[in-house]
C-alpha cells in the first residue's frame, strides 16, 4: 500500500526538495505551507520536475491551525509527517524571540496535538546544527553538548526535547531529529532552490545575488580565523543529498518498532570548506568572477566546524553523493532560472 506523507513547509527550500524525493520514491505526498517564506514558483517547480503520471496536493494553511491540519490528516489518511515548517533567521530570532517561540515551538505543539488526535505518530523534524551552540570540538557528533546560543537554536532544541518526551511517554510516537549542517545547492533541474530575493544572510543565496547582479560584491566575514586560509569553514551538504536522507529516515521509522534512542542524526558530509574555496568553486563552475571584499568577522560566527556524520550514514545506509562543484553548478542554474522568472521584492 502507498504511504501518505504530509510535508510541512512543503514549498520551502528543504520541504520542496524532500517532496520531490518522496514522490520519486513512490510516496503519496501532500504539502502544507503558509507562504511565509516561500512562493508559488516552488510549487510549480515541483510539479514540473515530477513525472506527468504523478501528482502532489497542496494546502495553504498554518500548522498552528489544529482543525485544518486534523482535516488534512484525516482526509488524506496521512501516516507520517516531515516537519520542515519554521522561521530560520538567527539574526531575526535575536530581535524577535516571541515570533520564533510562537511560530516554531507553539505551532509545532499544535501540529503534534493534531497528529495525536488523528493517530498519526511518525514524524521527522528539520533540526539544525545550531543546537550545539559554540562547539567544543571541530568534528561534532550527536553526543556533543547541546547549548544553543540564540532563540532560533533554542526553539529547535525545545522541539527536539518535546519529541523525545513524546517518544518516552509510552505512546506510539516514533520520531527522528535531523540536524542539518549547511544545506546548499538546488535541484539539478534548476526549477527549485533557496530563494535569494528576500534579504538572505546565508552564503549561497548571497552569492546568487552577486552572480545575478542584484548585489555588487560579496562580503567575506573575516580572514583571520584559525583555518587554512583564514576564512570561515563550514560543512556544506547538497540539498538533494539532504532530502534523500529524509526519505531514508522515514523508511527507517516506518520499519522500526520503537522510536530510536538517541533520536537525533547529523546531516553533513564530514568535512569543511572555506568561504574562499566556495568562491573558487563557483567561479570554476559558472565561469564568472565573484567580486568580494574582506570585512570584519560577523558577530556570533564560529571559525570552523563540521559534522561527524557516521551515525546517519550507518543507521540510514546513506552517503552523500554530491560535491561542492555540484552545489555551485546547480545553484547557478537555479539562480539564472529564478532571476528570469521572479519579481524582485527588495
Ligand atoms: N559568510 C560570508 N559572507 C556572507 C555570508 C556568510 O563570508 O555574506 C560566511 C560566514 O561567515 C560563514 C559561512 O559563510 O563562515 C557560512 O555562513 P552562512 O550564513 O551561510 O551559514 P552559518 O554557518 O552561519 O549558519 C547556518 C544556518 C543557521 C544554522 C547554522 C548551523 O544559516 O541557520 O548554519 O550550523 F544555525
Amino acid at each position: 500500500m502507498v504511504t501518505s506523507v504530509l510535508v510541512t513547509g512543503g514549498i520551502g527550500y528543504v520541504g520542496s526538495h524532500v517532496a520531490v524525493e518522496l514522490i520519486e520514491k513512490g510516496f503519496d505526498v501532500h504539502l502544507v505551507d503558509n507562504f511565509s517564506n516561500s512562493s508559488v514558483q516552488q510549487l510549480d517547480g515541483i510539479r514540473q520536475i515530477i513525472s506527468p503520471s504523478k501528482s502532489v496536493s497542496f494546502y495553504e494553511a498554518n500548522i498552528g491551525d489544529t482543525e485544518k491540519i486534523q482535516k488534512i490528516l484525516r482526509e488524506q489518511n496521512i501516516k507520517a509527517v516531515i516537519h520542515c515548517a519554521g522561521d530560520k533567521s538567527v539574526a531575526e530570532s535575536v530581535l524577535m524571540p516571541l515570533k520564533y517561540y510562537d511560530n516554531n515551538v507553539g505551532s509545532s505543539i499544535s501540529l503534534f496535538k493534531a497528529m495525536e488526535s488523528c493517530g498519526v505518530s511518525i514524524l521527522i523534524f528539520s533540526s539544525s546544527a545550531t543546537v550545539y551552540g559554540i562547539p567544543k570540538g571541530i568534528a561534532i557528533s550527536e553526543q556533543a553538548q547541546t547549548a544553543p546560543v540564540n532563540p532560533y537554536g533554542k526553539t529547535k532544541l525545545t522541539i527536539e526535547n518535546i519529541l523525545n518526551d513524546l517518544c518516552r511517554s509510552g505512546s506510539k510516537w516514533k520520531t527522528m531529529n535531523l540536524r542539518y549542517f549547511n544545506p546548499a545547492g538546488a535541484h539539478v533541474s534548476g526549477l527549485i532552490g533557496d530563494r535569494f530575493d528576500n534579504h538572505p544572510s546565508n552564503l549561497f543565496p548571497i552569492i546568487c545575488q552577486v552572480l545575478t547582479g542584484k548585489r555588487e560584491n560579496l562580503s567575506v566575514y573575516g580572514n583571520n580565523y584559525d583555518t587554512a586560509d583564514g576564512t570561515g569553514e563550514r560543512d556544506y551538504i547538497h540539498i538533494c543529498d539532504l532530502a534523500k536522507a529524509h526519505v531514508e529516515a522515514l523508511q527507517f521509522l516506518l520499519q522500526s518498532h520503537n522510536s530510536p534512542i538517541p533520536g537525533a542524526l547529523n546531516l553533513g558530509i564530514g568535512k569543511s570548506v572555506s568561504v574562499l574555496e566556495v568562491i573558487r568553486a563557483f567561479e570554476d563552475s559558472c565561469n564568472l568572477q565573484i567580486p568580494y571584499k574582506i570585512e570584519t568577522q560577523r558577530p556570533g560566527d564560529i571559525g570552523k566546524y563540521f559534522a561527524d556524520p557516521r551515525a546517519a550514514q550507518k543507521n540510514l545506509s546513506w552517503t552523500p553523493q554530491k560535491s561542492l562543484k555540484d552545489m555551485c553548478r546547480d545553484t547557478w542554474r537555479w539562480a539564472q532560472n529564478s532571476a528570469s522568472t521572479t519579481v524582485d521584492e527588495n
